[in-house]
């Protein structure tokens, strides 16, 4: 009887083991400080970022979600002001711009990269536009260079979405490279357990130059406060905690070992896959490095539900980010949107397929997991 694998989408524990002895210690150190709540290893954390990211100001806070509240609240936007960010995103892109009472404009993504279309960006301009909010989805940067020149031309705010791609560099036309999330106004990032840069709960930063949004910001996530029970405006409670902070300073300093393993993994799969006429593999954006948070087919002629049970009954798992489009989910149905509208994005939706991608993969489970996609696909 054929022996079935059983591989993880993503391999925390593994992970885990290959540095336990440093986790353990900074969990110890943490619980024997008794400073739970934004405690030193929360202020040594976000030095080490700042000096990662060379970022002025990095900013922790509870989830990336949050990071993109704070963001926008920051920037003093009034509701019915619109903000355009890609079609193709995990949900939270959209939701905090609907929760602030902004308007989400939805633009659709390049077909290509799966990042937001430029074009498009420009076609949907109204002089009620107030920011752009590109999405570094699945581990490469939007067209950053075009994202900030249309904002310069518009004077338009820029949040960067940099939740899945956290280490990965752009390269702006004067030569000069900078770590995603840190070319617009302000940067977002969430260290969700799966994420590259993760921690063990929930836990978010954002990033920025500037040092006035970073001091609104720092008074923001903490219920407003500027001096000690001095509340200067509404704000949230959105912190990190340092348990979190002290895991994430440890595995910051494995930061681009990860990468490098997202990005062999990914080099193997490129390879297999790269002539197959019934896939396509991740197109690279001209000037980002990829830093595979995901590593997304897309299909053309493939029966994706047939893949996937045949991939799951060899025990290997697949995801599919994301399976139905923001103007299409009911929450943000919305009569300026119908089906159809946005033809990349549906296309991509219908089509696409993550592959397990994480830091852990092994040379025997890449071979197994493209042995049986080709199994199905035809080679
Ligand atoms: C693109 C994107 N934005 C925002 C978020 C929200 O982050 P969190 O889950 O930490 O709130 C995620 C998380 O999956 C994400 O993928």
């Amino acid at each position: 009887m054929e022996t079935v694998k059983k591989l993880p989408m993503v391999d925390l524990m593994g992970q885990y083991h290959k540095i336990k002895d440093e986790i353990d210690q900074a969990i110890h150190n943490v619980v024997i400080s008794s400073a739970y709540i934004n405690g030193p290893e929360v202020k040594s954390f976000a030095k080490e970022l700042e000096e990662y990211l060379q970022v002025k100001h990095v900013i922790p806070c509870a989830n990336g979600t949050d990071a993109l509240q704070i963001a926008m609240m920051a920037l003093n936007f009034q509701p019915g002001d619109e903000v355009i960010t890609a079609n193709f995103t995990y949900v939270a892109t959209a939701e905090v711009i609907a929760l602030l009472k902004l308007k989400p404009v939805l633009v659709d993504v390049d077909p290509a990269t799966m990042t937001i279309d430029c074009d498009a960006i420009e076609r949907a301009i109204t002089p009620k536009t107030v920011a752009i909010v590109p999405v570094h989805l699945f581990g490469q940067c939007a067209d950053m260079q075009r994202v900030m020149d249309i904002a310069k031309k518009h004077k338009l705010a820029v949040i960067e979405d940099t939740a899945q791609a956290i280490g990965a560099d752009f390269k702006m036309s004067d030569g000069k490279m900078h770590k995603a999330g840190t070319i617009g106004t302000i940067g977002t990032t969430s260290f969700f357990p799966s994420k590259n840069l993760g921690c063990m709960g929930d836990g978010g930063a954002i990033f920025t130059n500037d040092d006035n949004h970073a001091a609104r910001m720092r008074m923001i996530v903490n219920h407003g406060q500027g001096a000690l029970y001095h509340h200067d405006e509404i704000g949230v409670n959105s912190r990190l905690d340092s348990m979190q902070a002290a895991i994430l300073r440890v595995k910051l300093r494995h930061l681009n070992e990860y990468c490098e393993a997202r990005q062999s993994a990914a080099a193997y799969y490129d390879k297999a896959f790269a002539n197959h006429p019934k896939v396509k593999i991740p197109v690279r954006m001209s000037g980002s490095t990829h830093v595979f948070h995901q590593y997304t087919l897309t299909l053309s002629g493939v029966d994706r539900a047939g893949l996937r049970a045949h991939l799951e009954q060899k025990g290997i798992p697949s995801m599919i980010y994301y399976p139905i489009p923001l103007h299409l989910q009911k929450a943000y149905a919305d009569p300026r949107y119908k089906a159809g509208d946005f033809p990349v994005t549906e296309a991509l939706c219908a089509n696409v397929i993550s592959l397990p991608m994480h830091t852990e993969l092994k040379k025997d489970d890449l071979q197994y997991i493209v042995e049986s996609v080709l199994e199905y696909i035809g080679s």
